[in-house]
């Protein structure tokens, strides 16, 4: 298994900027990857501070573990989803009494999306899969396109893809998808139960009715919205996001901070509600003569509009460039 990660920390300079990181205090990072963030967190909170890591993905957990192997002794890395850090966190909180801040750096690094056999990627020839966790998760972007009944198909291309297109999409995919099965995969056994990233790509296009030789007219990708749909119904995206904002506010000490970089205007909105949510001061029905909730605001939003990578970032790793990241901190 290759350990040489090259996935480059989005918004670096930003999220130490928030999160301040001092001498000996503690942090969770949910979204470990390559371990970027970690390490710069590491570096600033030398010697004794200790950062908690959530890792879904084995490949990224030992590319980390190989990259900060010098502080190894203050990472406490565990192989599981972000979601469960209210039933962990009891394991580390007394390891780690000054905590600070919490860090979610959303969605796929680019170690996952370049490798074929993960199945992210239009561009390339491998199992369409797509899962994070290719161990313990057991469901595929395969199974969704070879299983999932029209309907279903259909609000995902929709809700998560935002494609125009998707009822198009549905309809093509589920006249064709048996003769996908039965096909020869090149380069695979034959009669397997998936389809490869290339072949998907492929009847997309045909649906679209889009030749490969005009690809060059579009800006994005034709096949982008569908993946990204598909990505997100696999891992369950959303309401991993939805889950793990109210839980990383509550373990938070008052003062402390919760940092959230998220790449696509659907993870964000829930992000930029949720924290415009702990705003409120009152949240009686609005028909109630007096107030009886006794509502305080719970947290303070530190950036108003969002942060955005420089343009010098964009022009250094051009996958920054729908990065937004939102920070509070707890009252
Ligand atoms: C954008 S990368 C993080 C990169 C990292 N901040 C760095 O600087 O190297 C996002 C990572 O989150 C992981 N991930 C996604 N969903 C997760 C979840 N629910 N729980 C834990 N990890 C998750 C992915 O496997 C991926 O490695």
């Amino acid at each position: 298994m290759s350990t040489d990660y090259y996935h480059q920390s989005v918004l670096a300079k930003e999220v130490l900027q928030y999160l301040e990181p001092k001498k000996n205090q503690d942090f969770i990072d949910c979204t470990l990857g390559g371990g970027g963030h970690t390490g710069l967190i590491l570096e600033q909170t030398k010697p004794n501070g200790r950062v908690l890591a959530f890792e879904r993905d084995q490949t990224a957990i030992q590319a980390s573990k190989k990259k900060l192997v010098k502080d190894l002794d203050r990472l406490f890395i565990v192989n599981s989803s972000y979601t469960d850090l209210k039933t962990v966190w009891p394991k580390y909180e007394k390891k780690m009494p000054n905590l600070q801040g919490i860090l979610l750096d959303l969605g796929l690094s680019s170690d996952q999306l370049d490798k074929a056999n993960r199945g992210f990627s239009f561009k390339d020839q491998g199992p369409l899969d797509m899962r994070f966790d290719d161990k313990q998760q057991t469901l595929t972007a395969s199974d969704i396109i070879l299983e999932w009944p029209e309907d279903k198909l259909n609000k995902i291309f929709w809700e998560y893809g935002e494609e125009k297109k998707a009822r198009a999409l549905t309809k093509g995919i589920i006249k064709n998808r048996s003769s996908w099965m039965k096909s020869r995969v090149p380069g695979l056994k034959q009669k397997q139960k998936f389809i490869t990233t290339a072949m998907f790509v492929s009847a997309i296009l045909q649906i679209l009715k889009i030749k490969e030789t005009s690809l060059a007219r579009f800006r994005v990708h034709p096949a982008t919205k569908v993946f990204q749909a598909l990505r997100i119904a696999v891992n369950d995206e959303l309401s991993n996001v939805a889950s793990i904002l109210p839980q990383a506010l509550e373990i938070l000490p008052v003062g402390g901070r919760l940092a959230v970089i998220s790449f696509h205007s659907l993870e964000d909105r829930i992000v930029k509600n949720y924290f415009k949510s702990l705003l409120k001061t009152c949240i009686c029905p609005k028909s109630a003569p007096v107030c009886t909730c006794e509502s305080i605001a719970r947290a303070k939003i530190l950036t108003a509009k969002g942060i955005r990578p420089s343009a010098e970032e964009v022009k250094n790793n051009y996958r920054s460039r729908s990065a937004t990241l939102r920070v509070i901190a707890k009252l």
